[in-house]
């Protein structure tokens, strides 16, 4: 028998060390034993990290959606996969059982093959929190189509390059969306974008907010009739374990996102199996993760890692403010959720908040507390902790990325001693290593590196979506023979890790990824704009704030300092999203550069967290007085 759950510390040490000697042998025991193969590998694992190659479970078959569903019919037929957890707390929550959800996805799925979608087809999906986003993810699935989730806080132009880099046919979409006590067309910027998308054929349009919308002939189609007409019979196509499962895009230190590839397989065993243990889930438990499935850990770990198990995964449409800063609690108490996932930044925002508003509400069924996206602070911890956890659910800060797939560093409750602020040992299988910038390893403990990952694990992602040199270049190619992760790590005295955050140019605002590149050329759109550069600081619920730099091309400017701030706000709004809106923008006459012109910004990042008492050494700068001058004006 495999170790798929693991209960002690002991065995997790006992385990670990099996993964490590004998990977193959280990990985293929937990895939052979709880999963649903058509048809078994042929070979487990081959892998190159100099090409770079991976490729788990060659030669089998299967179809994850009967890992999600099918498989559970015979004796959970009516367990609730998913509660559906409205904006609007006075409107019914939803239970949708396996059964049901087994319908749906049939239906949904024939309704996208009428629309000529066949396996291997792009289908971007640009959907709210509602059953309908879980439901096109899991019917694309069972079709073989490659689905392209955008998160639905993205603005149409982001939109219009995430359909075209991958030439996507079909969009799905919701005629708005709630948000708070606000509302979205969503549907809006879905036809914005597509003036731009000359290859979409057909939009598929959910109904959720009654609004008026206009649909074009030829291309729009409301969803609820075609799902009412369709067959709910569909038979899972039979997939490769290699075979693309999706692309999620994720930002990167230049313009363009790129398109991170996972294959069904090894996604697949790695999702289910870290669901598992890293949130010891137990049959009858009530799971839910706050995320939205536009982001990577929604797909993992409310979507696929849940149902692979045989879960209850709870979607909440809404935010944690509305209609107040107890509407977490409300939906834990209400649901008798018992493992609560969720990101620093919400977790640092309800803390600001009246302690009445956790105190009224009946948390006892929590077990197990998570927190994923960003170094999680120690006051956040303790605030989690105490007043959610009442200090008997175990923290798990849980470290991982698009790019990984699945939690890759992170305690398990009830099996590894947790510190606050500590993603602490390295999962099953997971082999990480520190290096210095010489490329060297940092051996034994108490060492600081940038944080590589020697060996493969199941769901790392295969390529960016088009450009496998990218791929390399941004992986492969920092270290030899290593996953690079971007990220900086310490390793203490008993060998627990601790993210200390990025060391490239994407900084993670409120748990999000934002490459500082697309944001900059935003801003130097603008008429008024000659260069900028943008940097985080620290903020109190955000964790990082961004902070521009920006030179105008006419130094005396004759508008307005705050007009302009507010139209490069406004200008980034509409290419990216609000979340990449800064906080505070300083108008320079220059930026501190490289004698070969490279953009210094370690000095502006110092200078914009108020820590420039010292810089270094500046001389070797092209214009080191422009320095001084920076930090006369910081704001
Ligand atoms: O810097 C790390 C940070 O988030 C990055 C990955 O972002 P993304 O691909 O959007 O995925 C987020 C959800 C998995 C990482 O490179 N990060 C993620 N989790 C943690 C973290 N930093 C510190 N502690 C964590 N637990």
């Amino acid at each position: 028998m495999s170790n798929y759950h693991i209960k002690h510390l002991e065995e997790y040490f006992q385990v670990y060390r099996k993964a490590i000697r004998n990977p193959e042998g280990f990985w293929e025991e937990i895939a052979e034993e709880h999963f649903l193969w058509r048809k078994k590998w042929d070979k487990v694992l081959e892998w190159d990290f100099t090409k770079p190659e991976v490729k788990w479970f060659q030669g089998a078959k299967l179809n994850i959606t009967e890992n999600c569903i099918d498989r559970h019919l015979t004796i959970r037929r009516d367990k609730t996969a998913i509660i559906f957890e409205p904006n609007d707390p006075n409107e019914k929550a939803q239970h949708i059982t396996y059964g049901e959800l087994h319908e749906k996805v049939c239906k949904m799925a024939n309704v996208l093959k009428e629309n000529g979608i066949k396996k291997g087809d792009r289908v971007c999906i640009y959907l709210p929190m509602i059953p309908e986003l879980a439901i096109s993810v899991l019917a694309c699935a069972r079709i073989g189509a490659i689905h392209s989730v955008v998160f639905a806080g993205f603005s149409s132009s982001a939109l219009a390059t995430r359909i075209n880099d991958s030439d996507c046919k079909l969009v799905l979409t919701s005629d708005g969306s709630y948000r708070g006590n606000k509302t979205i067309d969503l549907k809006g910027i879905v036809d914005t974008a597509l003036d731009y998308c000359p290859d979409v054929e057909t939009v598929l349009v959910a109904k959720r907010i009654n609004s008026d919308i206009t649909m074009k002939k030829g291309r729009d189609k409301w969803l609820a009739p075609l799902l009412k007409d369709a067959s709910n019979d569909c038979p899972a196509e039979i997939m490769d374990a290699e075979d693309m499962l999706f692309i999620l895009y994720t930002s990167g230190s230049t313009g363009k996102p790129k398109g991170m590839v996972h294959t069904c397989g090894g996604y697949m065993v790695f999702t289910a199996y870290t669901f598992k243990n890293i949130f010891q889930y137990k049959k009858d438990d009530v799971y839910w993760c706050t995320a939205d499935i536009g982001w990577i850990t929604g797909h993992s770990y409310i979507v696929y890692g849940p149902l692979a198990n045989g879960a209850t995964t709870v979607m909440f449409e809404g935010v944690p403010s509305y209609p107040d800063y107890g509407r977490f609690w409300e939906i834990v108490e209400k649901h008798k959720v018992n493992q609560f996932y969720t990101a620093p930044t919400a977790i640092r925002a309800l803390a600001k908040e009246n302690l009445e508003f956790v105190e009224k509400h009946d948390l006892s069924s929590l077990k197990v507390l998570g927190t994923v996206g960003e170094p999680i602070n120690e006051d956040a911890w303790h605030w989690y902790n105490y007043n959610v956890g009442k200090n008997r659910s175990p923290i798990v800060d849980t470290w991982w990325q698009t790019e990984t797939g699945g939690i890759m560093i992170s305690p398990m409750p009830y099996v590894t001693p947790t510190i606050p602020t500590f993603a602490t040992l390295p999962f099953i299988g997971v082999q990480p290593a520190l290096m210095d910038e010489n490329g060297n390893e940092l051996e034994g403990n108490q060492v600081e590196g940038r944080l590589c990952i020697k060996f493969p694990w199941p769901s790392i992602a295969r390529t960016i979506w088009g450009n496998h040199e990218r791929y390399r270049d941004t992986y492969f190619s920092a270290y030899k023979n290593m996953y690079f992760t971007g990220d900086g790590a310490s390793r203490d005295a008993v060998g627990y890790y601790r993210i200390t955050g990025r060391v490239d140019d994407v900084i993670i605002v409120s748990g999000h990824n934002l490459g500082t590149a697309p944001i900059e050329d935003s801003i130097n759109e603008h008429p008024a704009v000659a260069e900028s550069a943008i940097v985080g600081f620290p903020h109190d619920i955000k964790g990082n704030a961004l902070y521009g730099y920006v030179i105008l091309k006419e130094a005396g400017e004759v508008r307005e300092k705050d007009d302009l701030r507010k139209e490069i706000n406004q200008q980034i709004t509409e290419h990216i999203g609000p979340i990449a809106k800064l906080d505070k923008i300083q108008f320079v006459p220059g930026l501190p550069k490289t004698r070969s012109g490279k953009i210094m910004r370690r000095i502006l990042r110092k200078i914009a967290g108020k820590d420039a008492s010292d810089l270094g050494d500046i001389s070797t700068l092209l214009n080191p007085e422009v320095v001084e001058e920076i930090k006369k004006n910081a704001l």
